[in-house]
């Protein structure tokens, strides 16, 4: 078994050499070895070497590629010259070591390069190179799209150009903080995108462009416009209103960018103001109302407006005027409230007639006449917003009263007047009748306008006690009746006062209220009256005779100049046109004798007693004898007419001249001493004279 053992010893050897081919195949590998980093950054225009070592094998073929274009070809250490293409002639160059040299490199060449290094035999090997070339950045200016950032619109972007240079890193910056991709902000090589910008996006935007070899920072300041926002409306003084006259001035500000100008409008016209602000000096009524202030983004023409309303308020002139009217219906009371005239007009309400209703100015309220109303008083609320006031009224039916007859003389004609005035609210109408007949407006019988005065013309007053009227006065809380019987002319009471010394007398009369008359014969029976100087006195007059007219209206007057010493006799005879009426009762004045008097005179002289009876008895045939010569001058006396004359006759019995004329002491002295008294009755004490029914009668 020798060759076994050979096989054996064959294999051992063909082992052993394999395993020395394997480790000396190893040693003969072609290697490449960086001499610097992989990754070179260059400026422009520098030169740049990417430097290699090879080992591994003599001569191998070396080719660099740009990206995947194959630029230069040499096979190392030959001493043919390298293959580089033309174009890149210029640049590149080999150096023998195999390392790629970039003469002036220009930005282009910004690129992957790949060195591969072939042997015949052997592995390839291969590296990468990356050569970032730069440029120095500057001119970098930042421009934005729009030119103005508006809020509210959709986006707003900011670009840079830089000039030539090429930057690997970009940042912005918002007030100094880093912007970051979001909803908001949008940031890519070239450009910032905001989207839906408003006013907080205002402020200082910056960016950093860098390289290895230059970092640029650029600032741009970003101002948003907005607005006008809502604008804000004022009144100076602050007040709710203001008073005719007062002064004031209106502000309206709104905030935006730029400043928003502000306009103030009234009534369709725009006013002067000033940066909004209004002034208005002696403001009147007609100046209150809404006032428009109008702000207006100038360059973004956005505008807003905003009313104001000033209230200029002046007071109602005078105070609230209550009235109350009978409606045509007769059956309803109109309660009237007046306050016109104010700014606003006042409110005006019967709160005791209606809670709810009310009016500006006038109210009229219509009510049913019910006798609750009647004298009660219904107050108007009247309020403004300056004063507070009100009025009153009270409706009251007829009250009572007299009726009132007058006389006058036109034209020869005589004219009656009665009025018949109920005092009522509101006014009573007045109806007339004679009779049972109506009396209307013609040509004898007038009434007036208001109806309470019925004037009766051509008036025969002989006839007068044949009128008998009726007025009746009503308003729709009721009415009152008055029946009138006219008379003749009368006198019901008569009085005569002594002055003083007993030189002169004041007469006075009074006549019935429904009596007509146009004046009074004043006359007397006496002495004439003296002459200032004569104090001789005159014998007596037997016959009465007038001294004096009075009209109508008169029921008084003086009779001066009497003899103090003398008896005088007074009467008043009315009368109507021709008419006369009956006199008056006759009233004496002279000097009588008071009672001591007269006793003393009797104790102190018996035989004067004598003296005393006989000059009564010569009395009374005086009376007696002047009684029946003034029969003849009867007057035609009413029944009616003279009824009145008996009762105020008696009315009138104690008579004031008398007790004036015992008074006056001095006076009757003088008269006994001077030898007695006249043919007249003076000696009486308190005597009344005459007996007015019986003077009445006999007259
Ligand atoms: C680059 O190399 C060229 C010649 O190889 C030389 O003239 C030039 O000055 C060099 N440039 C720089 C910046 O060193
Ligand atoms: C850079 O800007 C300046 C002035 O703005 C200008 O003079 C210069 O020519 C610009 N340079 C380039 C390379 O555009
Ligand atoms: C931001 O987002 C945009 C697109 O959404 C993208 O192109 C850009 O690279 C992003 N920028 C940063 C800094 O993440
Ligand atoms: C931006 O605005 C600020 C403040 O108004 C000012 O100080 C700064 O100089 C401005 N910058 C530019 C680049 O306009
Ligand atoms: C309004 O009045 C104020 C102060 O009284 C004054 O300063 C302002 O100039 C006035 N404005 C106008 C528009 O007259
Ligand atoms: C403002 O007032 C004017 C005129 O009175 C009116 O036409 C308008 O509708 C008002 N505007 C507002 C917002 O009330
Ligand atoms: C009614 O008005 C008068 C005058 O205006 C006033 O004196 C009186 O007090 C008023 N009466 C009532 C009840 O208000
Ligand atoms: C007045 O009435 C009387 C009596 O009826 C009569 O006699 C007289 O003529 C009348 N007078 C006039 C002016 O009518």
């Amino acid at each position: 078994m020798p060759s076994h053992q050979f096989c054996v010893h064959t294999l051992f050897v063909f082992k052993v050499t394999l395993w020395l081919f394997v480790i000396k195949g190893l040693n003969c590998a072609l290697t490449i070895s960086l001499r610097g980093p992989s990754l070179v950054n260059a400026t422009v225009g520098s030169n740049v070497t990417l430097g290699v070592t090879i080992l591994g094998a003599p001569h191998p073929v070396v080719t660099w590629k740009m990206g995947s274009l194959p630029v230069v070809t040499w096979n190392l250490g030959s001493t043919d010259a390298p293959s580089i293409s033309p174009m890149n002639q210029d640049v590149l160059k080999i150096e023998a070591d195999g390392s790629l040299v970039f003469k002036n490199v220009p930005l282009v060449y910004s690129n992957t390069y790949t060195l591969e290094v072939v042997k015949v035999g052997m592995e390839t090997a291969l590296t990468k190179f990356l050569l970032k070339v730069y440029d120095y950045i500057y001119n970098v200016s930042v421009s934005a799209t729009p030119v103005d950032a508006v809020e509210g619109t959709a986006t707003f972007s900011l670009q840079y150009s830089s000039v030539p240079g090429e930057a690997d890193q970009w940042r912005w910056y918002f007030n100094s903080v880093e912007i970051q991709n979001s909803s908001h902000y949008t940031v890519n090589q070239k450009s910032l995108v905001i989207s839906q910008p408003n006013r907080t996006d205002t402020g200082l935007y910056t960016l950093v462009l860098a390289n290895p070899f230059s970092a640029v920072t650029s600032h741009r300041n970003i101002t948003v416009l907005y607005g006008p926002d809502e604008p804000v409306l004022e009144v100076s003084p602050s007040q709710a209103f203001f008073v005719s006259g007062e002064s004031l001035s209106l502000s309206c500000q709104a905030v935006g960018i730029p400043l928003p100008s502000a306009s103030w409008m009234f009534g369709g016209q725009t006013l002067v103001s000033q940066e909004g602000c209004l002034n208005l000096t002696d403001v009147q009524t007609n100046q209150g109302g809404v006032y428009t202030c109008e702000v207006l983004n100038r360059n973004t023409g956005v505008h807003r407006r905003k009313n104001l309303t000033l209230n200029v308020y002046e007071r109602p002139k005078g105070e609230p005027l209550c009235l109350v009217y009978a409606t045509s219906g007769i059956y309803d009371l109109q309660f009237h409230c007046q306050w016109q005239g104010g700014t606003p007009e006042a409110w005006l309400s019967f709160p005791a007639l209606n809670s709810t209703a009310g009016g500006a100015g006038e109210l009229i309220l219509t009510t049913p006449a019910s006798q609750d109303l009647n004298g009660r008083t219904v107050v108007c609320r009247a309020s403004h917003p300056l004063h507070q006031s009100q009025c009153n009224v009270t409706a009251c039916g007829p009250a009572n009263f007299l009726p009132k007859v007058t006389t006058m003389e036109q034209n020869g004609q005589i004219v009656v007047c009665i009025q018949c005035y109920s005092p009522a609210m509101p006014s009573s109408i007045v109806t007339w009748s004679k009779g049972s007949e109506l009396l209307a407006s013609g040509t004898q019988y007038q009434i007036n306008k208001d109806t309470t005065q019925l004037s009766i013309f051509n008036f025969n007053s002989s006839t007068a006690p044949l009128h008998t009227y009726t007025c009746n006065c009503g308003n729709p809380l009721g009415n009152t009746s008055k029946y009138i019987q006219l008379l003749g002319p009368t006198i019901s009471n008569f009085h005569v006062f002594p002055n003083g010394d007993g030189s002169a007398v004041t007469i006075t009369w009074e006549i019935p209220p429904t009596s007509v008359i146009t004046g009074f014969d004043i006359q007397m029976r006496g002495p004439s009256l003296l002459a200032k100087h004569v104090r001789r006195r005159k014998r007596a007059n037997d016959n009465f005779r007038s001294i004096q007219q009075e009209p109508g209206t008169s029921r008084s007057t003086n009779i001066s100049a009497l003899d103090s010493k003398s008896t005088y006799y007074f009467r008043v005879i009315p009368f109507a046109g021709e008419t006369l009426g009956l006199p008056s009762v006759v009233l004496r004045l002279g000097p009588v004798l008071s009672q001591p008097q007269v006793i003393g005179l009797a104790a102190g002289i018996p035989c004067g007693v004598l003296f005393i009876l006989l000059l009564v008895g010569f009395i009374c045939l005086c009376v007696y004898c002047s009684r029946r010569k003034r029969d003849a001058n009867r007057y035609p006396v009413a029944r009616a007419v003279e009824k009145v004359v008996s009762t105020q006759t008696h009315i009138n019995t104690p008579s004031c001249l008398l007790t004036g004329g015992i008074k006056d002491l001095p006076d009757y002295n003088r008269k006994i001493t001077q030898g007695g008294p006249t043919e007249r009755c003076a000696p009486l004490p308190r005597f009344v004279y005459p007996p007015p029914v019986r003077t009445a009668t006999i007259v």
